[in-house]
C-alpha cells in the first residue's frame, strides 16, 4: 500500500481515479472546489485511508501539507477551459504552469520520485498534420490551454535529467463519462433541456475528436503509473475511436428522445477560438504496455447521457 496524491481529486476524472485507487492505497486529495465537488467524493469521507485537503497548487503551504508521506502523485488539478485560457492566457498560465511547478518543486523538496500529469493529446498538437499524431510530433498548440500543457512537460522532462523526477504525461482524448461537468455532450443536454426542440452546433459539425470513457482512462492511469521508468514518458491516451459533432448531436437527439430536433450550425470550421477541428491520436504505446479500451464509444456517449438525465431530468 502507498499513500497517493489526487490534484484535482474533486473534480470529473480525478473522483473517478480517487475510487479505484482507495481500493489499494491511501489518498490524499487536494482540491480548491473552483470547479469539482465534495459530493464527487463523499462516499470516501469517512474512509480512515482518505483525506481530504481543501487547497490550491498554487500555495506551497498547501501543497507541501498535501505531499506529506506520498510516494507518487497524480496531477490532475487544472484549469480546463480552453476559452478562459484564450480569454485569461495569464490566469490560466498561473494555475496550469505555475501552480503546477509549485508542485513539481515541491516534491522536490519532499523528495517525492514519481508523477503522472494530465497533459491534453488534442490541444499540444494543436494544427498538426501527422494522423494519426504519434507522440513525437511537435507540439503546435492554438490555444493557451494547449500551450500550459506542452510548457508543463518540458518542466517534467527537466526535473526528471535534473532530479530523478520520474513522470508520465497523458496526453488524453476527451473524457466522457458520469461527473463530467463540461465538454459537446453536456453543452448539448444543456441547450436541449432548456429548448428540446432545437439545437444550437457550434462550427459546421464536421470538427472530429478522439473521445473515450472515463473508466478506460482511470485503467490507463493506473497502467501507466506501474509502468513509470527512468525520465519522462509522454502517452497518448485515447480509445482509438473520433466522432463528428454533427454524429454526436444525432447520438444525443437521439438518446434523449428528440430525435426531431432541430440541428442549427453556427458555421465556420471551427467552434470557437482555439478550437482543434481534427484529433485524432496514436495509441500504439498506449497499447504496447498492454492496455486496450473496453467500453466502445458510443456505447460510452449513452452510459453518459442516461446518468446526466438521471442526475438533471428528461429534457421534456
Ligand atoms: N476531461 C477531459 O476531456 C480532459 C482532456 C484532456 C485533459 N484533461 C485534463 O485532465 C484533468 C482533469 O480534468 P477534468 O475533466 O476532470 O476537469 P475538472 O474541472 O472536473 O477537474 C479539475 C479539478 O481541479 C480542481 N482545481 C482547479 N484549479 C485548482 C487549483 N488551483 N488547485 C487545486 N485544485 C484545482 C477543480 O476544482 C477540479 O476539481 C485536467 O488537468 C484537464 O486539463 C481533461
Amino acid at each position: 500500500m502507498e499513500r497517493v496524491l489526487v490534484t484535482g481529486g474533486a473534480g470529473f476524472i480525478g473522483s473517478h481515479l480517487v475510487d479505484r485507487l482507495i481500493r489499494d492505497n491511501e489518498v490524499v486529495v487536494l482540491d480548491d472546489l473552483s470547479a469539482g465537488s465534495e459530493e464527487n467524493l463523499q462516499q470516501h469521507m469517512d474512509n480512515e485511508r482518505f483525506r481530504f485537503i481543501k487547497g490550491s497548487i498554487t500555495r506551497e503551504k498547501d501543497v507541501n501539507m498535501a505531499l506529506d508521506g506520498v510516494t507518487i502523485v497524480f496531477h490532475f488539478a487544472a484549469q480546463p477551459d480552453v476559452r478562459l485560457s484564450v480569454e485569461r492566457p495569464k490566469w490560466d498560465f498561473e494555475i496550469n504552469v505555475g501552480g503546477s511547478l509549485e508542485l513539481l518543486e515541491a516534491m522536490r523538496k519532499n523528495d517525492v520520485k514519481r508523477m503522472v500529469f494530465a497533459s491534453s493529446g488534442g490541444t499540444v498538437y494543436g494544427e498538426t498534420d501527422v494522423f494519426p499524431t504519434p507522440e513525437v510530433t511537435a507540439f503546435r498548440p492554438i490555444s493557451n490551454y494547449g500551450a500550459a500543457k506542452g510548457a508543463f512537460e518540458m518542466y517534467l522532462n527537466s526535473y526528471a535529467e535534473l532530479y530523478g523526477i520520474d513522470s508520465v504525461s497523458m496526453r488524453l482524448a476527451n473524457v466522457i463519462g458520469p461527473r463530467s461537468a463540461h465538454g459537446v455532450m453536456h453543452d448539448f443536454y444543456m441547450k436541449l433541456k432548456r429548448n428540446p426542440k432545437h439545437l444550437e452546433v457550434l462550427g459546421d459539425g464536421t470538427q472530429e475528436k478522439a473521445y473515450m470513457y472515463i473508466s478506460d482512462t482511470v485503467e490507463a492511469a493506473l497502467v501507466l503509473a506501474e509502468n513509470i521508468g527512468r525520465g519522462h514518458l509522454p502517452v497518448n491516451v485515447s480509445s482509438g475511436e473520433r466522432l463528428t459533432v454533427t454524429r454526436i448531436a444525432e447520438l444525443v437527439c437521439k438518446e434523449l428522445g428528440v430525435p426531431n430536433a432541430h440541428l442549427a450550425y453556427t458555421g465556420g470550421k471551427r467552434g470557437w477560438t482555439g478550437d482543434v477541428v481534427r484529433t485524432d491520436i496514436d495509441i500504439t504505446k498506449l497499447a504496447s504496455f498492454g492496455w486496450q479500451p473496453r467500453v466502445p464509444l458510443e456505447e460510452g456517449v449513452r452510459l453518459y447521457l442516461r446518468w446526466l438525465i438521471k442526475k438533471f431530468g428528461p429534457v421534456k
